[in-house]
C-alpha cells in the first residue's frame, strides 16, 4: 500500500506537493471515484486517473549488486562518496536498497523500488537468513564460536541463535576465517558479535541473501532478479527462514 500523492508522484506526473493539490481540487479518482482525503493509500492493482487519464505505475524491478567495500548503501551522499546506486546503469526507476551493508562491508545487496518486498525482507519478524563470511584477527576456538551459535549479549540485547562454521586458520599470521548465518538485521550485527568474544574483523563480506548468493558475479557487478527469485524470496520471508 503506498500513499496516494506518492504513487502520482512517482508516475511523473507532478510533484508530490502538486499531487496534493490535485487530490484536494477533487481531480483524482480511484477505481473510478474521485478522492479528496491526502490520507487515502492504494495498491497496484488499483487505478488511478488524474484529470480522467489513467496513470501508469513505475514497473517494478529487482537487482542484486555485489556491493565492493568502501561504497554507501544509500542513492546518495552529501559528502560525495560512491553509493551503490553508481552501480547500475540506465534504470531510470527509482531504486534503493533493501536493508544496509555498512561503508567497509562487501557482498551481496538487493536494490529495487519495491516498498512492500523491501519491508517485507527486512522486516524484524521475517528476517532472511544472510550468511556473511569474516576474516578475524585471531583464532578463535570451538567454545568460543559456540557463543556466538547460542547467542551473545550486546548493548541492545541478546543475539538470536547464529550458524557459524569456521572455515581456516593461519598460526602464523594469526588470522582466520569463519562464515557466520544470522537472520537478524541490526546495525553492525556480526562486527559487534566477533567483537563480543574478542575477536575484531579484519574484512566482512555478506555471501548469501535468503536462496540468493553472489554466484557468477564480481566485486561492483549486478544483475536483474528472475521472477521466480523475486516469488522464492516473498515465499521464504512469509514463512519465516
Ligand atoms: N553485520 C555487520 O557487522 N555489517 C554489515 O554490513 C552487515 C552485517
Amino acid at each position: 500500500m503506498e500513499r496516494l500523492q506518492k504513487v502520482i508522484a512517482h508516475a511523473g506526473v507532478a510533484s508530490r506537493r502538486k499531487a496534493e493539490e490535485l487530490i484536494i481540487e477533487g481531480k483524482v479518482k480511484v477505481n473510478g471515484k474521485t478522492v479528496r482525503e491526502l490520507g487515502v493509500k492504494v495498491t497496484d492493482s488499483d487505478t488511478v486517473e488524474v484529470n480522467d487519464v489513467k496513470i501508469e505505475r513505475e514497473q517494478k524491478v529487482y537487482y542484486l549488486l555485489y556491493k565492493p567495500r568502501g561504497v554507501i548503501s544509500a542513492v546518495r551522499d552529501d559528502k560525495g562518496r560512491k553509493v551503490v546506486t553508481d552501480f547500475v546503469y540506465g534504470v531510470e526507476e527509482r531504486i534503493y536498497p533493501v536493508g544496509r551493508l555498512d561503508y567497509d562491508t562487501s557482498g551481496l545487496l538487493l536494490l529495487t523500488n519495491d516498498g512492500e518486498f523491501s519491508n517485507l525482507l527486512t522486516h524484524p519478524k521475517y528476517e532472511l537468513d544472510k550468511t556473511y563470511v569474516a576474516k578475524l584477527k585471531g583464532i578463535p576456538t570451538r567454545e568460543q564460536l559456540r557463543m556466538l551459535e547460542r547467542g551473545v549479549m550486546l548493548e541492545d540485547g541478546k543475539t538470536a541463535p547464529a550458524k557459524v562454521k569456521f572455515n581456516s586458520g593461519d598460526r602464523k599470521k594469526g588470522k582466520s576465517i569463519v562464515q557466520i548465518t544470522i537472520h537478524e538485521g541490526r546495525n553492525r550485527q556480526v562486527r559487534r558479535m566477533f567483537e563480543a568474544i574478542g575477536f575484531p574483523v579484519d574484512k566482512l563480506k555478506r555471501e548469501m541473501f535468503g536462496t540468493l548468493s553472489l554466484h557468477g558475479l564480481n566485486a561492483g557487478e549486478v544483475r536483474e532478479l528472475t521472477p521466480h527469485e523475486v516469488k522464492q524470496l516473498r515465499a521464504l520471508a512469509q514463512t519465516g527462514k
